[in-house]
């Protein structure tokens, strides 16, 4: 089970937001494709595959201003969301851009996930995805501003949790296309069995709630090895195939709300 509940850094859009005053949740969802390598690691396989980013260039008031670059994680990558980083991106007239990490959303390089399809995904062919984008993106800046060839805007990179991880690894593995890195609650380490994240869910939520939470675990448990349609379907689940899927949410549920 991975150390970090899905969904984790995006809340589920809700149909009353579109309705409401409140600022707009993004700051772009308009899709911008490029060609992406699909093994950066073999010298004679050449197949591509698209990518997809989003790029918002309204506070890059300078173009020799600085270049945001916003790395999507785990999970589909929607649009640029206007949070803190729209904000220092403002203060800064930096310019946005965040490149979808590849097999997830619509940056998938295959139709189905079957285990040799999955062999290209990997944090390293996710950075090098990384490097190249910004390259690609490098010179499209330079000739929508009329600029030569070579012309480098300070690009920063920015990530939580695994793309944490990804922003601080990138930072390391090309020094010379960066001016620097946030790493937030960069996952770097890591480790076998990890266990320590449900333990911290069972203290934040107290005693009475996890022994309650420890409860339904094992009654689940119990009812999957007798009637495992019958529970699942409790939970509106009945037409998930793989009990370890349904674990997931169930611990899921539990983790993400805590
Ligand atoms: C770049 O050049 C094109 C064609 O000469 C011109 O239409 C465009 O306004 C120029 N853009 C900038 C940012 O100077
Ligand atoms: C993982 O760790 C837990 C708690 O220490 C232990 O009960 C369990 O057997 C371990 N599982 C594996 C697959 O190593």
């Amino acid at each position: 089970r991975s150390a970090e509940p899905l969904g984790f850094n995006h809340r589920p859009t809700t149909a009353g937001d579109e309705l409401s005053a409140a600022p707009s949740r993004y700051l772009t969802r308009e899709e911008r494709w490029m060609s992406q390598r699909l093994d950066h690691f073999s010298p004679t396989d050449h197949r591509q595959f698209k990518q997809r980013y989003f790029e918002f260039l309204d506070y890059h008031d300078d173009p020799t201003g600085p270049v945001f670059l916003r790395i999507c994680g785990e999970s589909s990558c929607d649009g640029l969301p206007n949070d803190y980083l729209a904000v220092i991106a403002k203060k800064f007239g930096a310019a946005v851009v965040t490149p979808e990490h590849r097999y997830y959303g619509k940056s998938s390089p295959f139709d189905s996930l079957t285990t040799d399809n999955l062999r290209f995904l990997s944090s390293k062919q996710a950075l090098f995805d990384l490097a190249v984008f910004r390259q690609h993106y490098q010179e499209k800046l330079n000739s929508q501003y009329n600029r030569s060839a070579g012309f480098d805007n300070p690009w920063f990179v920015f990530g939580v949790s695994y793309s944490g991880a990804l922003s601080a690894w990138f930072r390391l593995k090309f020094p010379q296309l960066t001016c620097g890195s946030l790493a937030s609650s960069g996952v770097v380490l890591a480790v076998y069995n990890f266990t320590d994240f449900d333990k911290q869910v069972g203290v934040s939520a107290g005693p009475e709630c996890k022994a309650a939470l420890q409860e339904i675990t094992r009654l689940v448990d119990e009812q999957l090895r007798s009637d495992s349609h019958s529970v699942k379907a409790l939970f509106g689940a009945d037409s998930l195939k793989n009990d370890g899927d349904f674990l997931f949410l169930l611990a899921d549920a539990a983790a993400t709300t805590v």
